[in-house]
């Protein structure tokens, strides 16, 4: 009687945290460009203690999908634009959906829902490289799913750069939405095919780069919580570039006959560093404005209820290219490490609590790399802190950074720091010509963190053997 009681509440908990807690519909992008990846496990553990219930992938790596296995979490998994030209062979495409869908198709597998095809792939900065094989490429992928019996419940989508539509400038409202003149008939293809096969639209957008982009652009339109000044449109008043941005597309959907269509949401959000707007304050703002828009289901003026989206990221990668901004290495709402940025409360009601912290992450030893005092000769100081940018990441250092306000000797040993972390603290990589030193007192000052970066205990070093030979008896609980 008591035990049943017990599994009662239980059950009735499990519901409340479905249904409540979480705002319904949200997922996180999942991005491995990161010299130094947290385990897999790890990760989807830290996605179940958040009550995280989605996820988009952007290939279809078998350890993510390994750890994903016997969750009821939701995946789109991707394939990316460089095998894009592959898929448009139909019996490769078949092949791809037998290696990485339906080979996860069984009790305790994985719960996937939709295959990204491509991403962004009509960027215009690709030159009309994927223009021609999205198409194909989709249709097959969508075909050998349904072929394989799972088209009812997985779908093939193109995640888009909102770049593939606009409004006039003649007319720059929402309602005047159209898709992009190059590709209009493509797109309309597009929209078609998926539409037939009940596919979501899924768009990506990014009220941080339209100011980033754009220095007149209203800061306070980035964000949701009113402007003084909103874009009126036939009567409807927009106030945040989220709702306007949505609409225009949802204009554009309309234009061709497909105004019904679902739309997914499949990367939002705002990054921590790497840009003067690119802040934890700004960014804190920015999703405490769309949680409570999207925990009020309003939607948007031209499509009220419910909205699907996907934030990105989860967690923060230093080995993205960063031909777009140095921003790009820190989208994560979680650090590298797996820790949360900033508040952040994903029920909506604006309470500032944290996310819940990875798990048993493993760190390397609490040491440092800086520029030696003693150096003398610093005339190839700047050849070695260009090096270790190369191959680190020296993001934080830039203009409007959390690192900006470093003198020329912290900058220096920010850089030897970065590259040495990257390296495993291998005993060689602090060296840069004798400028360099190790230290075991945090350098960290103010808003800039010297990190330590994760990973196993590395019996490459000197020093380490050291103390595991004075702990010898301990080894085994230090591991
Ligand atoms: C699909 O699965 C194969 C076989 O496991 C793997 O080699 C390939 O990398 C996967 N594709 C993607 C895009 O992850
Ligand atoms: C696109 O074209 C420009 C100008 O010709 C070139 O600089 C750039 O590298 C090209 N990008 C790609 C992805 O091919
Ligand atoms: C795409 O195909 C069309 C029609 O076959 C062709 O005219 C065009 O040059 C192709 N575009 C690219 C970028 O390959
Ligand atoms: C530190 O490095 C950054 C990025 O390279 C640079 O903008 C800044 O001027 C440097 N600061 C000093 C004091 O050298
Ligand atoms: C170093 O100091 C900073 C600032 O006090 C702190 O946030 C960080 O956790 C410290 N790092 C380690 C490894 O103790």
């Amino acid at each position: 009687m008591l035990k049943h009681g017990f599994l009662v509440v239980l059950a009735f908990m499990g519901y409340w945290i479905d249904h409540n807690i979480c705002v319904e519909g949200f997922g996180v992008n999942w991005g491995t460009m990161a010299t130094h990846m947290l385990e897999p496990k790890i990760l989807v553990q830290m996605l179940r203690d958040n009550g995280i219930k989605k996820v988009k992938l952007f290939d279809a790596d078998k350890s993510t999908m390994d750890a994903l296995a016997g969750t009821d979490i939701e995946v789109m998994v991707a394939i990316p634009n460089d095998q894009l030209l592959t898929m448009t062979d139909i019996d490769r495409a078949k092949d791809w959906v037998r290696r990485n869908v339906t080979r996860y198709n069984f009790k305790n597998g994985v719960n996937i829902k939709y295959v990204a095809v491509g991403n962004e792939p009509f960027l215009t900065s690709y030159n009309n490289s994927f223009v021609n094989l999205t198409f194909p490429a989709l249709q097959n992928i969508q075909n050998a799913l349904n072929e394989a019996g799972v088209g009812d419940s997985i779908k093939a989508t193109v995640p888009l750069n909102a770049d593939v539509y606009f409004s006039p400038e003649s007319n720059p409202v929402p309602s005047a939405g159209r898709f992009r003149t190059d590709i209009a008939e493509l797109m309309t293809q597009i929209v078609e095919f998926m539409s037939k096969n009940q596919a979501p639209f899924t768009v990506n957008i990014y009220p941080f780069l339209s100011l980033y982009a754009n220095e007149h652009f209203p800061m306070d339109f980035a964000f949701f919580d009113g402007t003084p000044n909103p874009v009126l449109d036939n009567g409807v008043e927009y106030t945040n570039v989220f709702d306007a941005n949505f609409d225009t597309l949802y204009s554009a959907l309309k234009a061709v006959g497909y105004g019904h269509m679902a739309i997914l949401v499949g990367e939002v959000g705002w990054p921590t560093d790497g840009d003067k707007n690119a802040n934890l304050n700004n960014a804190y703002r920015f999703y405490k404005g769309l949680f409570a828009k999207l925990a009020s289901n309003r939607g948007t003026p031209l499509r009220p209820g419910y909205i699907e989206v996907y934030l990105f990221g989860l967690i923060d990668e230093d080995a993205k290219s960063i031909a777009p901004g140095n921003f790009e290495r820190h989208w994560g709402i979680f650090r590298y490490d797996g820790q949360p940025k900033f508040p952040m409360d994903i029920s909506g009601q604006g309470q500032d609590k944290h996310l819940v912290a990875a798990k048993n992450v493993q760190y390397l030893p609490n040491r440092w790399c800086m520029l030696n005092p003693n150096a003398k000769d610093l005339s190839k100081l700047a050849n070695n802190i260009d090096y270790a940018c190369t191959f680190s990441d020296c993001t934080s250092l830039g203009y409007g950074s959390s690192c900006n306000n470093l003198d020329a000797i912290g900058n220096a040993s920010y850089a030897f720091n970065m590259y040495y972390q990257v390296q495993n603290q291998l005993d060689l990589s602090c060296d840069f010509e004798g400028l360099a030193m190790v230290t075991n007192k945090n350098l960290s000052q103010g808003t800039c963190n010297f990190i330590i970066q994760t990973g196993k205990y590395s019996f490459s070093n000197k020093v380490l053997p050291g103390i595991v030979v004075l702990l010898s008896g301990f080894t085994f609980l230090l591991l």
